[in-house]
């Protein structure tokens, strides 16, 4: 086991797990899930990149511990296959290498291998385990964590899916140091998005250590993506199917979304989610709610993660009317998560579109 390895205990309604988080996890990984199981036996979804990377070090990993790999999924990276297609093919490959209720199936690979995963797990003979090996910082600090499982529709993102908690999570630093700078980055936006919304010294931390997380310093990076895990459990422990605080999550998204949307995808979710959280604290210093000194921090730090904070080249009213159509949205108002400060969110309803627009226009 690496020395420097740290645990979050998950707890929910009626399921516990452990997220283990250190360098050279994945060395181990198969002496972990052995401890976790009496199957001899797992099966696998990867997605082409990270089976490039990672297949190997698993495999020799699962075999020397003792586990046979049932079946091993490998599907085309990228959103565009977290479809059904994907789905039923990992379905096919799993009922025909005659899986059982016992299985546990490993997620290896960023929050896209993550949902689908999970969506094929709860769903394959009426549910099995499965163990999030996640790659990417997002999937990490975000994707892993909560139980959320997906798969997207024509009409939109996410659409079908169901809550499924992992048996256990490892996530190993180390395998970022392969992954492509801007996905790091885009994983960064979370990670700040978590700070603002709970954790002030947390923020601190990170204004302290951004270059050194940039640089994948293990230590630093173990000790972020352990904060962060805990800050979004204790999110979704208090509120496990997304019904009242879980919202806090939101933060920078509802802009975001609506850019992802409008920019067809050309800004990545994390810098969208990015120039959301910039358009969020200027209204919120607008209206009122935040001292100025606490917004030029937190676009500060947004800035020297890399992500950005302005030039936004789309068309305001239609980011605006975008926002309108969020699925998060209740009713027709649209509903924003503030800061007040840093470390301290709200919810709000109650904000007139123009100082919205506004915001908006504040990002060009
Ligand atoms: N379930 C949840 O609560 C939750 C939360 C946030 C996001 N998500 C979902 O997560 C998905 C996005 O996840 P993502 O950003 O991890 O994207 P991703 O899974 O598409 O990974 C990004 C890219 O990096 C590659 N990659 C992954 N790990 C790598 C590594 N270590 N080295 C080299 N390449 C690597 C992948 O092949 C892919 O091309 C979305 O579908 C989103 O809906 C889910
Ligand atoms: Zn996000």
């Amino acid at each position: 086991m690496p020395d420097r390895e740290q645990t979050v205990r998950v707890t929910l309604a009626n399921e516990a797990y452990e997220i283990h988080v250190g360098a050279g996890l994945l060395q181990n990984i198969g002496t972990r899930i052995a401890g976790l199981t009496s199957a001899r036996a797992v099966a696998v979804i990867s997605d082409r990149n990270v089976a490039s990377h990672f297949s190997d070090t698993v495999r020799r990993s699962l075999a020397s511990a003792g586990l046979t790999i049932l079946a091993e999924c490998v599907i085309p990276e990228g959103e565009q296959n977290k479809s059904f297609a994907q789905i039923v093919s990992a379905y096919d490959v799993f009922l025909r290498a005659k899986i059982e209720r016992s299985t546990p199936i490993i997620a290896l690979g960023g929050g896209v291998i993550g949902d689908m995963t999970g969506f094929v797990a709860a769903t394959i003979l009426r549910g099995v385990p499965f163990v999030q090996v996640p790659t990417t910082l997002l999937a990490m600090v975000d994707a892993s964590v909560g139980g959320k499982t997906g798969v997207n529709h024509v009409v939109g993102k996410n659409l079908i899916g169901a809550f499924h908690q992992p048996i256990a999570v490892f996530a190993d630093p180390e395998v970022l140091r392969t992954l492509p700078r801007r996905e790091l980055i885009g994983g960064l936006a979370e990670c700040i998005k978590h700070e603002i919304i709970r954790d002030a010294e947390g923020f601190a931390a990170l204004e302290k250590n951004i270059d050194a997380t940039l640089r994948l310093d293990m230590d630093v990076l173990t000790a972020l993506i352990a904060h962060n895990v805990q800050i979004k459990a204790k999110v979704v422990e208090s509120d496990p199917f997304e019904r009242g605080e879980r919202a806090h999550l939101n933060f920078g998204h509802t802009f975001g979304h609506a850019i992802e949307k409008v920019s067809d995808f050309s800004y990545s979710h994390g810098e969208s989610v990015a120039l959301g959280m910039v358009a969020a604290v200027n209204l919120a210093v607008d209206l009122k709610m935040l001292e100025s000194k606490d917004k030029d921090r937190i676009i500060a730090l947004i800035e020297r993660a890399g992500l950005p904070t302005s030039g936004l080249t789309l068309d305001v009213r239609a980011v605006h009317e975008a926002m309108a159509f969020d699925k998060k949205v209740k009713s027709s108002r649209i509903r924003l998560i503030l800061p007040d400060r840093i470390g301290h969110v709200v919810i709000r309803d109650d904000v007139p579109a123009d100082a919205v627009f506004k915001a908006i226009k504040g990002l060009r």
